[in-house]
């Protein structure tokens, strides 16, 4: 869409600076300012539910910002906004968190999670950008990703949208996303402001309860919490957002000193910070820390917060607070500023976007973007266990493909896609079409190595009552799940075509019912009639591949403990059927690893890898402590040897770089592509400090029979602790650096080096 240039530069008689796209943004934010009232700025602050009353959001309140657009209503939003008296366009914004997923006929990616088991950064980028470009042809230009929270207690319902339980390696992957969102520069037509969330600490809940106090001290947030969103806002994150947790009692939207002295202070932050859902009003209605909306709106625009979400009320409120002098103008002014500076750097002013259906109809679910989305899901699974069994290269063959999610779409795909709730425009039950399911990627695949396949579901595995809806008081309720009984008829089904295979592939998990926001699980265990599922087919004596499809690690019966192999996809996106049909069948190799441990019990979280060293015995009295599978494992088909560590030199100073290098070899008979690990371990520092952390990694793909050497180069400026006064130091002293296949001990071949001066 393309508005000319004289109805830009000229509204009424006067030519309007801020139309004028050769002056400085500074100058154009100035400008506009000067000419809003008080009601249009606070309106500039506030972002809605575009199912309401357009003309009520846009034309009377003038909001900066709509989000959940319906495609029916996205170029009447931008109409109206363009016929207010300021004519300030729009920021259109939505959760294309992992594809433009509540588009029908988009490309739908794996989840965070799944994606980030490829352990390529390339993979974050190219799915952002691809999101990107079909997000802007439908008007979007600011997705409410990535998501940087860490991984912790797995009961949380949202561990699905993270990169897993590491900063570092979240650092680089979420790194890569903004840049694959925000493109070379904002201005062009396919960019999109990307969102770093949920600011910070969201994620360290107690008992895995969805947005509970996060008993977290602020040590422990600039150790391990905000690295990665240091990382992203001093790379030019467009946007940020807020998490629900309060810390310490206060509400994150009140938090001065992380919104303030931390982000924009010590990190320079200059882009646009959003609240959560409601954050605002939940200060009042829910955690009860402000009388009215009124102080609410103040206390979160003093904070440094520039739009609130999804808060009605914010509205009169702000008013109020500022003609009660308990929010000044030039607070409000400040936030207005960062908002409209956005919209400028966008181009929107020139170009307000909007649905372009030329572009839709070439680049929504494209072929070239299903065949990226192919090779990233391919990259992207991890072989856990295989005694052999995998690749099934014989000639020909009987394959059961068994099991709740062997046919299951809408859990291939994940939350925030599709039918998973979140959509009310597409309803619960819709499931985009294009999906190849592990059934049908079976099916596909199996034809040409000369093999039959049959098909059971077994059992289900839960099902939601009620549904996803809106309370008198404006505030949302979530129906109820209730696991599914296994039922006789459907076990007996599943048996008879086991029994009459050669090998059973046993796709289990959970499904999205089980994983989101407001649905943390008390039990990591398989929900459903699974573990009667189980039972049977195991008891069949049969050789069985296991292939989850999950939102998070499960804690797998010990019946699975011997089963021929264990492939995890988590959620791996419209063609993830497909990749792991080939991966089956030999196709493709595996080269995932996982980007988070996997619990033997509920009981042991946490048990992500990078624990704080200090505690009585390293086990409980009636169970390890070890994890089921530990971060970075994976297999290959192929067997891959580390050999011959050394250091370049064993005293390195503060200012210098450690140098290390290490013999990688393909022993086995099939090409390998390998992740090769580098940890770190500082061995005594002046305060308890995670044990070891990953520091590094690199991806090598190996011929059988070949070798490399694969070097670590690391400044030592990034071997730090966070000290006992909050300030990350490198501390002098002995450290040892690690290398190998995952971050067992065992895995690892270690060297030491010493710190100086
Ligand atoms: C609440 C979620 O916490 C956040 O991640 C999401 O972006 C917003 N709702 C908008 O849908």
């Amino acid at each position: 869409m393309t508005v000319s240039l004289s109805f830009d530069l000229v509204k009424g008689d006067a030519v309007l600076s801020y139309r004028d796209s050769c002056l400085a943004t500074t100058d154009r934010v100035a400008d506009l300012l000067a000419r809003m009232t008080l009601a249009e700025k606070v309106g500039q602050c506030m972002q809605l539910d575009a199912q309401g009353d357009l003309d009520d959001l846009v034309t009377r309140q003038n909001v900066g910002s709509l989000l959940h657009i319906p495609p029916d209503r996205m170029a009447r939003a931008i109409e109206l906004a363009a016929a207010t008296r300021l004519g300030i366009p729009l920021l259109l914004a939505d959760d294309c968190i992992h594809g433009h997923s509540f588009w029908p006929g988009a490309t739908i990616f794996g989840t965070q999670l799944a994606v980030a088991c490829s352990w390529r950064p390339e993979n974050a980028r190219r799915m952002a950008r691809i999101t990107a470009v079909e997000a802007t042809s439908t008007g979007f230009k600011w997705t409410f990703s990535p998501v940087l929270c860490i991984a912790r207690d797995l009961r949380w319902g949202r561990v699905d949208e993270t990169f897993g339980e590491d900063p570092y390696l979240i650092g680089e992957l979420a790194s890569a996303m903004v840049a694959g969102y925000q493109g070379s520069e904002l201005r062009d037509e396919t960019s999109m402001l990307a969102t770093a969330k949920h600011f910070a600490g969201y994620s360290e809940t107690q008992g895995g309860r969805d947005a509970s106090e996060a008993d977290i001290t602020r040590r422990k947030l600039l150790s391990w919490f905000t690295p990665p969103f240091e990382r992203v806002a001093r790379e030019g994150a467009g946007t940020f957002m807020l998490g629900y947790q309060a810390i310490d009692g206060q509400p994150i939207t009140v938090n001065r000193w992380l919104l303030g002295d931390v982000l924009r202070g010590e990190w320079g932050y200059r882009g646009v910070l959003v609240t959560d859902w409601d954050n605002v009003g939940r200060m009042v209605w829910e955690q009860k820390v402000c009388a009215d909306y009124t102080e609410a709106a103040a206390r979160a625009m003093n904070a440094g917060n520039d739009m609130t979400m999804t808060t009605p009320q914010f509205y009169d409120g702000a008013q109020e607070a500022v003609r009660k002098g308990l929010l000044s103008e030039s607070t409000l002014d400040a936030a207005v500023g960062r908002i409209l500076a956005c919209k400028f750097e966008l181009g929107l002013f020139e170009n307000p976007g909007g649905p372009d259906l030329e572009r839709q109809k070439a680049v929504i679910g494209c072929e070239e973007h299903r065949q990226t989305n192919l090779e990233i899901a391919r990259d992207s699974l991890v072989l856990l266990r295989n005694d052999g069994t995998l690749p099934l290269t014989a000639s020909s063959g009987t394959v059961a493909v068994i099991g709740p999610n062997a046919d299951a779409a809408a859990t291939q795909l994940g939350d925030w896609a599709g039918g998973s709730g979140q959509c009310s425009w597409l309803g619960p039950d819709y499931v985009p079409e294009n999906v190849v399911t592990v059934l049908d990627g079976v099916r596909q695949v199996a034809s040409a190595h000369g093999w039959q396949v049959t098909h059971a579901t077994g059992c289900s595995i839960a099902t939601m009552t009620g549904s996803w809806g809106v309370g008198e008081d404006g505030q949302p309720i979530y129906p109820s799940i209730t696991p599914v009984p296994a039922d006789e008829d459907e076990l007996a089904e599943a048996v008879a075509a086991a029994s009459s295979a050669d090998v059973v592939v046993l796709v289990l998990g959970d499904n999205v019912f089980l994983t989101g926001e407001g649905r943390s699980t008390a039990t990591l265990e398989l929900q459903g009639g699974q573990l009667a599922l189980v039972r049977r087919i195991v008891g069949l004596g049969k050789p069985v591949v296991v292939v989850l499809i999950n939102g998070k690690p499960l804690v797998l019966p010990t019946e699975l403990a011997n089963t021929s192999a264990l492939v995890e996809a988590f959620n791996p996106g419209d063609v993830g059927g497909q990749a792991i049909a080939e991966l089956l069948f030999g196709d493709i190799e595996p080269c995932g690893r996982l980007p988070i441990s996997f619990p033997v019990h509920s009981g042991q979280q946490p048990t992500y890898y990078n624990q704080i060293r200090g505690q009585h015995g390293n086990r409980y009295a009636d169970l390890t402590q070890e994890p089921a599978f530990a971060f970075g494992q994976g297999l290959t088909y192929s067997r891959v040897e580390y050999t011959d560590l050394r250091l370049e030199a064993g005293t390195v100073r503060k200012d210098g770089s450690v140098r290390a290098t290490v013999s990688v070899a393909n022993t086995g008979a099939r090409t390998a592509t390998e992740t090769v690990q580098w940890y770190v371990r500082d061995l005594v520092t002046s305060v308890t400090w995670a044990d070891k952390e990953l520091k590094g990694f690199e991806k090598v793909t190996l011929s059988p029979g070949e070798s490399v050497d694969v070097t670590l180069d690391l400044p030592v400026s990034d071997c730090t602790i966070v000290d006992a006064d909050g300030v990350r130091v490198v501390e002098q002293g002995d450290f040892e650096v690690l290398v190998g296949p995952d971050s067992r001990d065992a895995s690892l071949l270690d060297a030491r080096f010493a710190v100086v001066a």
